[in-house]
């Protein structure tokens, strides 16, 4: 497995993949990896050739105050992992690589992005896309792979790539959990010992709403209004947002009837914690 670090060293390495006539898989992250990025890459290796991880953590999408600064790297943890994966190139490009001095153009999808985390993160989803409009411009990948963890960038990719007619798949994969539901993410690595032991109420809260729409609950106020109450009786938590959502276009729902997202962020002490689920009725 190769570590490039230069656009021009990853678009020469793409150019031999192709003319070899291989596929490319592009697993997009910022490193720190877990289980949850390891699938997509071992997805991304039985659909490709060639499959290229790229880890950069993307000033772009941090708003001020939020922790670009001690978001967790580790790069060599993180190729020891992603080679058992069958990856073969890592692309870790600096920030000055990405955005040289005059750097001016930015990528932004409407409406899709008004609620829910770019809500409360506002600008968050202009830095996402631009970077990932970017690495797909660089690698030009057949596909690219997300998790639907972060449920709201997912729909957003993907609807970047078929306004901007870019030619790749955007697979998006299951949520992968920890044995007490909680769902894997590098931020869970700021957790205190007694945050990360509260943390599952986000799980577990969702289950039980999902639930409770299976067994016919249909207006979305109700549905909100316990799941409120539920992760409010936890002393660590302190709710951004709880959304319910249509799974489509992430409109509000009020009466629950087509596949359905129910969405949060919560708050331990200084993490910020998202999760959902996706309710077919
Ligand atoms: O999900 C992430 O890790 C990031 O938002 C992404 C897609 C790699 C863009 O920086």
């Amino acid at each position: 497995m190769e570590i490039i670090h230069d656009i021009a060293s990853i678009k020469q390495a793409i150019k031999k993949a192709r003319q070899a006539g291989h596929t490319i898989g592009l697993v997009p992250t910022m490193g720190y990896l877990h289980e949850g990025h390891l699938s997509l890459l071992r997805q991304a290796r039985a659909d490709n050739q060639l499959v290229i991880l790229s880890i950069f953590v993307n000033p772009l999408q941090f708003g001020v105050g939020e922790d670009y600064e001690e978001y967790p790297r580790d790069l060599t943890g993180d190729a020891a992992q992603a080679e058992k994966t069958g990856c073969h190139i890592i692309f870790a490009p600096t920030v000055k690589e990405m955005y040289p001095q005059g750097y001016n153009t930015f990528v932004d999808v409407e409406k899709l992005t008004d609620g829910l985390c770019g809500a409360s993160r506002p600008g968050h989803f202009r830095g996402v896309t631009t970077v990932v409009a970017k690495l797909f411009n660089i690698v030009t990948p057949d596909r690219a792979y997300f998790g639907q963890k972060d449920a709201q960038q997912a729909l957003v990719i993907q609807k970047m790539a078929r306004d901007l007619n870019m030619d790749l798949d955007v697979i998006i994969m299951p949520i992968i959990r920890e044995d007490d539901g909680q769902a894997m993410s590098s931020r869970n690595a700021y957790l205190s010992h007694e945050e990360r032991k509260a943390a599952p109420i986000l799980n577990h809260t969702l289950i039980q709403a999902a639930s409770q729409i299976q067994t016919g609950e249909r207006d979305a106020t109700t549905i909100r209004a316990q799941i409120f109450q539920a992760i409010s009786a936890e002393p660590l938590a302190a709710i951004d947002y709880i959304s319910i959502v249509d799974a489509t276009d992430l409109t509000d729902v009020i009466k629950i009837k087509g596949p359905t997202l129910i969405a949060l962020a919560v708050r331990f002490g200084k993490t910020r914690l998202i999760d959902n689920i996706i309710v077919e009725v």
